[in-house]
């Protein structure tokens, strides 16, 4: 599975160390950016991922933002991405197995790099259950106009 990652400044070195984690996994990473840190706008970063993410459903997402609230806000405005901002492995964990999420959103400025990776690592292997009630309630969050 191949990983697309974004970032606005306030969460680039938080972004940079993901990816080394992943590749050192033998993930392969798409950045899309941005590569220095001067300020950006993050409904910019999340629209080139989502666009990538919703062209390939085998593809999943991490945006980073420094509280992860834009970043997440704005990938959730995009029909058939499913972003979850989580601040702790359970959360990472339940948006898989309940929301099939196939975007992690993290706050840079709030969760440091150790938790992050073990977000990351969680949410990577986590599947999502299969069972009715949740993909009933997924294919609802599709239908919503
Ligand atoms: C940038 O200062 C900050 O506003 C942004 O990274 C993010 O936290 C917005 O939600």
């Amino acid at each position: 599975m191949i990983i697309h990652i974004a970032s606005d400044h306030a969460a680039l070195s938080l972004k940079l160390e993901i990816i080394r984690f992943l590749k050192d996994k033998g993930i392969e990473v798409v950045d899309h950016g941005p590569e220095a840190s001067c300020s950006v706008d993050y409904p910019d970063y999340a629209e080139k991922l989502c666009r990538e993410l919703l062209n390939d459903n085998s593809c999943r997402g991490i945006l980073l933002c420094g509280s992860g609230l834009g970043m997440s806000i704005a990938a959730n405005r995009y029909r058939g991405i499913r972003a979850a901002l989580c601040h702790d492995v359970t959360l990472a964990r339940l948006s898989r197995e309940h929301n099939d999420s196939n975007v992690l959103v993290l706050g840079g400025r709030m969760t440091g790099t150790d938790l992050a990776l073990e977000i990351v690592n969680v949410w990577l292997e986590t599947k999502f259950s299969e069972i009715d009630r949740h993909s009933r309630r997924i294919q609802k969050l599709d239908k919503i106009k």
